[in-house]
């Protein structure tokens, strides 16, 4: 409850105009003496097109236009190459670096180490917990699990599904927020389960966000239920893919809602369709806006106040935080997400989906 107001106090200072500058101090990690330049390290370009399409793009445009050098390399998944990449950046002498970390253990080796060369870091995306991240800017996450079940809930009781059996695909079990999603799914889920108005199918964790993966684990749900599930929680676009292809290997796909996250092309393409009910939009440009913004300020030795903070449970800490809202995406406001820039007509509207996509009222 608390968490939600504070999101919006949090919003409001980055929407007016920017973050209240703290004052400056040269004594603190990456002081004013050195020139600024900010490092940033994305998880893999596999487990969602975010990273390449969208978080890229936006945090390079910001510091372009802010007139910071920087450099944004992607790790691919493998944690030797993301620490070696950080000590790249170290020794090319970042004043700042921004994390999206494969597990909070690599995170934290990295941002300890960054520390003690007196480089400011930041937690992008993903808290590192025990980490020693100045400061984490995301999305309020357990909010966007609660629209993901909620988005179930309202896409069963539209096709009037009676006791459905839900089957669950969580993220991976080592990304703070794939336990904040479940939270908040969870929350909405378990009351139907409780009240025996929904029955728990399966419910498994899918190691690093492996679209693969996700489809023999699915595959598997399928074949352990006869055949017997009624909806799908899948956490992103990329798992919920996975769902769909395997549904349509069984003639089921459009009748079976599944959930997602990201917004991204495909995941649009299939909600067009009919064959996903819904994703969630979380604005990645705001994201790496206030991102940049503050990595910016660490870099020259500044601290700004971000008017919130979020509870480390590992590290016992209070993390100063920037939380943003993420919105529920279904048929009918698919447009929405092109209104806003996130993707193009001409990437979501060849083909096939041109007519959909008029229907949609996208034009
Ligand atoms: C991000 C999601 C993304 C997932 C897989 C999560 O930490 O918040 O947007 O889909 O990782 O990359």
């Amino acid at each position: 409850m608390r968490r939600g107001i504070l999101t919006i106090a949090a919003i409001g200072l980055v929407a007016t105009g920017g973050l209240a500058a703290c004052g400056e101090d040269s004594d603190e990690p990456g002081g004013s003496a050195a020139t600024p330049k900010i490092g940033v390290i994305l998880p893999d370009s596999a487990s969602s097109d975010r990273w390449e399409t969208a978080d890229r793009k936006y945090l390079q445009a910001a510091f372009d236009a802010a007139g910071v050098e920087s450099i944004i390399q992607n790790a691919q998944g493998d944690k030797a190459q993301f620490q070696t990449i950080a000590d790249q950046m170290i020794t090319s002498g970042v004043t700042a670096l921004m994390i999206v970390n494969l597990d909070s253990g690599t995170g934290k080796a990295v941002l300890d180490k960054a520390k003690s060369q007196g480089v400011a870091t930041i937690d992008y995306d993903r808290l590192t917990l025990g980490g020693s991240a100045e400061y984490y800017v995301s999305f309020d996450n357990e909010a966007v699990g609660k629209l993901q079940g909620e988005g179930l809930v309202k896409c069963l009781s539209d096709a009037n599904a009676q006791k459905p059996v839900i089957a669950t695909l969580n993220g991976s079990e080592t990304d703070n927020n794939a336990t904040l999603f479940k939270n908040g799914y969870e929350s909405v889920l378990k009351p139907k389960y409780d009240a025996n108005e929904y029955v728990k199918g399966p419910d498994q964790w899918v190691p690093e966000w492996d679209n693969t993966q996700a489809g023999t684990i699915f595959e598997q749900m399928l074949t352990q239920t006869g055949g017997k599930i009624d909806g799908v929680l899948a956490a992103n676009d990329g798992l919920g893919n996975a769902a769909i292809s395997i549904l349509a290997k069984n003639n089921l796909n459009g009748k079976v809602p599944v959930t997602g996250q990201d917004a991204t092309v495909q995941g649009l393409q299939n909600i067009l369709k009919g064959d996903q009910c819904m994703t969630v939009y979380k604005a990645i440009k705001k994201e790496a806006d206030a991102a940049a913004e503050l990595a910016i300020a660490l870099a020259k030795g500044e601290r700004k106040d971000t008017g919130t903070t979020v509870t480390d449970p590992e590290g016992n800490r209070e993390v100063p935080s920037v939380l943003l809202e993420p919105v529920a995406i279904y048929k009918d406001n698919v447009k929405d997400v092109v209104d806003d820039g996130f993707v193009t007509k001409e990437d979501l509207c060849g083909g096939e989906f041109a007519a959909l996509c008029t229907e949609a009222g996208i034009s």
